[in-house]
């Protein structure tokens, strides 16, 4: 049987991984599994605690709004404004899906078809190509590394597709490369896709995960970052949550209707006070400090990517 769209997808690298290493330990190789990332941590058990108070409540059996509960999307552009001092409107602008990737998938459903073209970064997470395939539209990569020029890289890309692209996707602090960028960055990328008539859509998965003082910016800290751009907040790294399937986003208003998408909004009770906060990255980042300090020591002398991407002059 032919599968018209999973044919268009390129392996997918986990699966590859996840395949060698059985082989690898039957050959008795000691391995060190670099394959998918997955939080060690446990969730915290306030977390926890409210889940399991949630699930004894048979309101939550039922099926949820779709754009995630009132008080949770409240929490959402509340932790805009706390954190980046981002005005959003809660009934229009935030909402809550199943995951960012689930988030990012449906969004390239809604947004490009057949013919259209995205612009990623190269290299990439796997699924801000894959969405873009899995919608029938096509990929245009753009390098993105220590001695690229991300910027002049897109204009290349844009420059050289035609029908135009219509969307890019970006993800800082990034993975896998773990290049950062400044707010000065986005301001040049809300610009470029301003000029060009093209949509952003933003994976903040690492917002919290970062090091050394720095803070990652928001893409809507930008002025009028609103008008062209997505970003999609996940709850997986931030609080140890990979397997409950819960981010955020600040999510696209369509003209004439209100945003929409399924969304897993029922798993804290209406009535609750919803707060995104706490400690948000502060303890996985600590244990992670320590996992970088080993691999920064161990790849000394051998050629480290990352650090800090530049807007262009
Ligand atoms: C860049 C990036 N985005 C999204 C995700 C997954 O987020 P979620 O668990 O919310 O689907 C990951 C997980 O590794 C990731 O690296």
């Amino acid at each position: 049987m032919e599968f018209r769209r999973i044919d268009r997808l390129p392996p997918y690298v986990f699966n590859v991984v996840n395949d060698l290493k059985p082989s690898a330990r039957r050959a008795g190789e000691d391995i060190i599994d670099l394959g998918m990332g997955n939080p060690d941590l446990a969730t915290p058990t306030h977390i926890v605690d409210k889940l399991t108070e949630a699930a004894e409540n048979p309101r939550n059996h039922r099926y949820s709004t779709s754009r995630g509960i009132p008080k949770l999307r409240k929490a959402i552009v509340d932790w805009y404004d706390r954190r980046y001092n981002v005005r959003l409107d809660a009934e229009t602008e935030a909402m809550s899906t199943m995951g960012a990737k689930e988030a990012i998938s449906h969004m390239a459903w809604t947004l490009v078809a057949p013919g259209d073209t995205c612009l990623v970064p190269e290299p990439t997470y796997p699924i801000h190509t894959f969405s873009v395939a899995l919608a029938g539209a096509d990929v245009r990569s753009v390098p993105l590394g220590p001695d690229q020029d991300f910027f002049e890289n897109m204009k290349d890309a844009y420059e050289g597709t035609w029908p135009r692209p219509r969307l890019i996707i970006t993800s800082f602090p990034h993975n896998p490369t773990t290049t950062c960028v400044d707010l000065s960055f986005f301001e040049q990328l809300v610009a470029f896709a301003k000029e060009h008539e093209m949509l952003v859509i933003h994976d903040f998965a690492y917002a919290d995960l970062t090091f050394d003082e720095y803070q990652a910016p928001s893409l809507l800290q930008v002025p009028g970052a609103k008008d062209v751009g997505v970003e999609i907040f996940s709850m997986s790294k931030s609080f140890s949550m990979a397997g409950w399937r819960i981010h955020v986003s600040r999510a696209p208003r369509h003209p004439d209707r209100r945003p929409g998408a399924r969304g897993m909004g029922r798993s804290l009770a209406e009535g609750d006070d919803v707060r995104l906060g706490g400690d948000p990255g502060g303890t996985p980042c600590r244990r992670l400090a320590r996992v970088r300090e080993v691999l920064v020591e161990g790849r000394q002398g051998r050629g480290v990517t990352g650090g800090r991407l530049r807007p262009s002059r």
